[in-house]
């Protein structure tokens, strides 16, 4: 059997990304096989194609680490084929072939059942919304209510701010767009910002300052970096704060001082290798009180042969929202 995949080589310090035929040998381990219908681009299968960007080790490789679709055959009895389903995560695309492929088979405890959600709806969800549903959730569980104050929510054209935009808008809270885009007012207003300032520090040369004046309740991160470092130090008290990405940077220059004298609440988000039961929870949710309501706005669909364009939009930082693959070759 062959089927058609984008895979990633690497030569001469390059790596590229091209449509070809592979066999059953491309297929990894795993219960469950799953005819892919989209696929998804998130920042890292933009890293999964830049060199050294440190989260793929070896080449070739079936990049896409999202993918929902349809189970074909599976060996594990809580799954039949005709399920719609999804899988993100883990190993997929970084260390083992992922979902930009026709195909794929996974362990069938990497699999969530859809449940008012269609294939394409999950993938552009995928992992960001994923992320930015989990995000919420922390801050939602740490007692923060809309009563509270705004939220401010960084990277705001991305995947995950967006979506964390398009989720709190809907709960009602006043939510705050951080983002490094001046045409970017009506979409982020259109997800539900009730706000859009620049991207934080406002002035980056500053000498920055262990606290100051606190202006949001809560704030939803995918930024880091000295971005992170001043949204500690400006969460009023009591405050929570969900960090999960690095486009700012890894490093964060901050002191203890929010936590010991403002009582704020630094929540790591790792949607990686998040256990299937509580994944399975999140998804859930995404089809009912967590579900973004302006995913049509967010997204473009675009032929998984473009993935490699869409990609590199991504590494030179003109990409906005959620790109879906159809995955048809
Ligand atoms: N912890 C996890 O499990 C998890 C899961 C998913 C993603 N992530 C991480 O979260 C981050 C965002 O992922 P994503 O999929 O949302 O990516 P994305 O769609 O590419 O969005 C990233 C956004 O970050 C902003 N940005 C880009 N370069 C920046 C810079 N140098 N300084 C400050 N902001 C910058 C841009 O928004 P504006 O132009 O609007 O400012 C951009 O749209 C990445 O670091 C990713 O690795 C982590």
């Amino acid at each position: 059997m062959t089927f058609s995949a984008m895979v990633a080589n690497a030569s001469d310090g390059a790596i590229v990304l091209s449509r070809e035929e592979v066999g059953d040998d491309f297929l990894g381990d795993g219960e469950v096989t799953i005819e892919v219908h989209y696929s998804s681009a998130n920042y890292k299968d933009a890293l999964a194609i830049t060199p050294r960007g440190g989260v793929v080790r070896q080449y070739p490789i079936v990049p896409g680490i999202d993918l929902a679709g349809e189970v074909v055959a599976s060996d594990d009895e809580a799954f039949a084929p005709g399920d719609q389903v999804i899988a993100h995560g883990y190993e997929l695309g970084v260390s083992r072939n992922g979902g930009f492929a026709e195909l794929a088979r996974v362990p069938a405890d990497w699999v969530v059942k859809l449940d008012g959600l269609s294939t394409r709806d999950a993938a552009a969800i995928g992992t960001a919304g994923f992320t930015a549903a989990l995000s919420v959730r922390a801050l939602l569980d740490n007692g923060l209510t809309p009563d509270d104050g705004a939220v401010l929510v960084t990277g705001a054209t991305g995947g995950v701010g967006g979506i964390a935009i398009d989720i709190l808008g809907g709960l009602g809270f006043e939510v705050i767009a951080s983002t490094g885009k001046t045409d970017a007012d009506d979409l982020l207003a259109e997800l539900g910002a009730d706000e859009v300032i620049g991207r934080l520090p406002e002035d980056p040369e500053a000498k920055p300052r262990p606290l100051t004046s606190a202006r949001w309740a809560g704030a939803v991160d995918s930024v880091g970096g000295a971005s992170l470092a001043y949204i500690l130090s400006a969460i009023g008290y009591g405050g929570v704060v969900a960090a999960s990405g690095l486009t700012g940077g890894p490093g964060v220059p901050t002191t203890v001082m929010p936590f010991i004298l403002r009582a704020v609440s630094l929540l790591g988000i790792d949607s990686v290798n998040l256990p299937i039961e509580h994944r399975r929870e999140i998804w859930a949710q995404l089809g009912g009180e967590l579900r973004p309501r302006h995913l049509s706005a967010l997204t473009d669909v675009a032929p998984i042969t473009d993935a490699e364009q869409v990609l590199r939009s991504i590494q030179d930082g003109t990409h906005r929202g959620r790109t879906v693959f159809a995955v048809e070759f």
